[in-house]
C-alpha cells in the first residue's frame, strides 16, 4: 500500500497532538479589552499585548474611521510605487521626534508588521556588508529575528541569554568586517529586559551595531513611552531600533528607527520593504492619535496604573511547583514544565472564566512550558485580584 502526501501530512499532525503541541485559534466576539466574549463565553483575558488599553480607546477608534474617510480602505500599492501616503510620512516624523534624543540624525521607516520589519532590517544589513558579516543573537530572541538572520544566510553566533561575558568573548574572537548584536529589548516570553547599557558599551568597543527589537517596550517603558532607549537612557549612532505598533500602540504595524543614511539604504535595498503593499494609510492616521496619547499625561497615567498592577501580581503567591520569572514588566510568566501540565492549567483557568494562553516549545525551550500572563492598563486591581484568587487554587498535577 502506498502513502499519499495527505497521509504523510495526517501522520505529522497526529504527532503534533501526541506531543501536546497542537495550536488552536479561539474566536473573540467583542472589542479588544480584558473582558471578552470568546467562542460565546465571557472571559477575563490576561493574554493580550494591548499593554496600555489603546486598542479600544475612543480617540484611536475615531481616528481610524476618520483615516478611512480621508484615505480610503487600502493603500493600493507598495511604498515606492504609489502606496506611500501623507499619513505614513506624518507617522514616521512623529516617531522620529519621539526617538531623536536617543538616535542621532534619526529617520524612521514604517512597516506593516514587526515580523516584516525584522526581516527587512536584517536583510538590509547583510546586503550592506556584502557577505562579510556576523550576527550575534541572544538565545531567547523572537522568532522573527531568528528567521530574519537565517534568511540572510550569514554567519551567526548565539550567545547565552543576556550574558555579557559570553557576548564579549564571542565578539573578541570574531574576525568579520561587520558585526551586529541582535536582541529583544523586553523578552517576549520571559518579560525580562536585555542589559542594554552594558551591551551598547561592548558594541562601541568592538565597532559593532546593536539592533534592539523593542516590540514589548515601546509605549510601555520610559517617561514618554519611548521604550528601552528612554528607560536605559541610551544614545548612539550604532543603535538600530525596531518598535511595533500593534501592541502598546494598540493598532497595527511596526517601524525601524536609525541614522538617516541607514534608513535610506533600507529604502533602496530592503526587499521586505520594497516588494509588498503599503499598510492602509488609515492605520497610520489612527496611530498618530495613539502616539499622541502615549506621549501625553494620559499615557503616563496608564503606565503608572500598569506598574501598580505589575506590583500587585508579582508580589502575590505562586502555585506550588510553578516558577515565577524575574520580570518587572507587563509580561509575568509562570513556568509550569511539561506541555500536558500547562495545557491542563490553561484549561482549568478557562473553566474559571480566565483566559491565559499555554506557551510551549518551540516558542519557549522544551520543558519550560508556561502560562504567559500579560497585564494591561485596562485591567483593574479587582481583575488582578480575581486572577490571583483563581491561581491560588492551582498547583502542579
Ligand atoms: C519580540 C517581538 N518581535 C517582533 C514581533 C512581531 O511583531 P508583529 O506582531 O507586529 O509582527 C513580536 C510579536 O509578537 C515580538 O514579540
Amino acid at each position: 500500500m502506498s502513502f499519499t502526501p495527505l497521509d504523510t501530512l495526517k501522520s505529522h499532525l497526529n504527532a503534533i497532538d501526541t506531543q501536546g503541541l497542537r495550536r488552536v485559534r479561539r474566536s473573540v466576539e467583542s472589542v479588544c479589552q480584558p473582558h471578552l466574549v470568546v467562542d460565546g463565553k465571557p472571559m477575563l483575558a490576561f493574554n493580550s499585548n494591548d499593554y496600555l488599553g489603546l486598542a479600544s480607546h475612543p480617540l484611536v477608534v475615531e481616528a481610524l474611521k476618520e483615516g478611512a474617510s480621508l484615505y480610503g480602505a487600502g493603500s493600493g500599492a507598495s511604498h515606492l510605487i504609489s502606496g506611500h501616503s501623507q499619513a505614513h510620512d506624518r507617522l514616521e516624523e512623529l516617531l522620529a521626534s519621539m526617538l531623536s534624543p536617543y538616535l542621532p540624525s534619526v529617520r524612521v521607516l514604517s512597516f506593516s508588521t514587526g515580523y516584516m520589519a525584522n526581516l527587512g532590517v536584517l536583510s538590509a544589513m547583510a546586503d550592506m556588508a556584502k557577505g562579510d558579516i556576523t550576527f550575534f543573537s541572544d538565545a531567547l530572541n523572537h522568532a522573527s529575528l531568528i528567521d530574519g538572520i537565517r534568511l540572510t544566510r550569514s554567519a551567526c553566533q548565539i550567545y547565552a541569554h543576556a550574558d555579557i561575558a559570553d557576548l564579549s568573548l564571542k565578539l573578541s574572537s570574531c574576525q568579520s568586517g561587520n558585526k551586529v548584536v541582535v536582541t529583544d529589548g523586553v523578552f517576549s516570553m520571559d518579560g525580562d529586559t536585555a542589559p542594554l547599557k552594558e551591551m551598547l558599551a561592548l558594541c562601541e568597543q568592538h565597532g559593532a551595531w546593536l539592533l534592539v527589537d523593542d516590540a514589548h517596550g515601546f509605549g510601555v517603558l520610559g517617561d514618554t513611552g519611548a521604550g528601552v532607549l528612554q528607560h536605559f537612557n541610551l544614545h548612539s549612532g550604532q543603535l538600530i531600533y525596531m518598535g511595533t505598533l500593534g501592541k502598546a500602540a494598540g493598532v497595527s504595524g511596526a517601524f525601524i528607527a536609525a541614522h538617516e543614511h541607514f534608513i535610506e539604504w533600507m529604502v533602496q535595498r530592503s526587499r521586505p520593504y520594497i516588494y509588498t503593499t503599503a499598510s492602509a494609510p488609515a492605520l497610520a492616521h489612527a496611530l498618530l492619535s495613539s502616539l499622541r496619547l502615549i506621549r501625553a499625561d494620559e499615557g503616563r497615567r496608564r503606565r503608572a496604573h500598569l506598574q501598580n498592577l505589575i506590583q500587585q501580581l508579582s508580589t502575590a503567591p505562586v502555585p506550588a511547583g510553578w516558577t515565577r520569572m524575574h520580570s518587572t514588566t507587563a509580561i509575568q510568566p509562570l513556568v509550569i514544565g511539561s506541555n500536558a501540565q500547562v495545557l491542563r492549567a490553561s484549561a482549568d483557568m478557562q473553566s474559571k472564566g480566565i483566559w491565559i494562553t499555554a506557551i510551549r516549545a518551540p516558542t519557549v525551550p522544551v520543558n519550560t512550558a508556561r502560562l504567559r500572563i500579560t497585564l494591561s492598563a485596562s485591567h483593574t486591581s479587582h481583575d488582578v485580584d480575581r486572577l490571583v484568587r483563581a491561581l491560588s487554587f492551582e498547583s502542579i498535577s
